[in-house]
């Protein structure tokens, strides 16, 4: 599939667009600065905190970080789930939720079989999904322009 372009320009922190790439749905969620702050205190309830897993297929080498993203505020993720494909719902809602990590911040929750993912999409342990959200090759093309593919 061709690659697509996106204009981020008139994303507000908080806000999530959702753009079609090769069939798939293209999450562009710009994070707010409590949502950043969030990352590193669930390394230890996620299962790959580094990403460092099939980098090739799950997280491009210049997404290998903290918040797994070439901006820190902008995550461009795969919303589809790792365990058997279905799509997860946002939830961004901060503090404590049942059946949720206390100090989930907010992220993405698979219907089908309850999988969590933090909001830079790392999988929390012991979820039927074994992977990371994908991070799909992306590049910008100026500071507003993503050139996903
Ligand atoms: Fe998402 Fe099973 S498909 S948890």
């Amino acid at each position: 599939g061709a690659p697509v372009e996106v204009d981020i320009s008139t994303l507000q922190p908080g806000e999530m667009r959702t753009v079609e790439w090769r069939g798939k749905p293209v999450w562009i969620l710009k994070r707010t600065p409590e949502m950043l702050a969030s990352l590193p205190k669930l390394d230890g309830q996620v299962a790959d905190p580094g990403s460092e897993r099939n980098p090739d297929e799950f997280t491009p080498d210049y997404c290998i970080n903290k918040h797994r993203s070439r901006k820190p505020e902008i995550l461009v993720a795969v919303g589809i789930c790792t365990h058997l494909g279905c799509s997860p719902s946002t939830k961004f809602v901060p503090g404590p939720q049942p059946s949720l990590p206390d100090d989930w911040a907010g992220g993405f929750l698979c219907p089908c079989h309850g999988s969590t993912f933090d909001i830079a999409g790392r999988v929390f342990k012991n979820k039927p999904a074994p992977d990371n959200l994908v991070v799909p090759r992306h590049m910008y093309l100026s500071d507003t322009k993503i050139l996903i593919g």
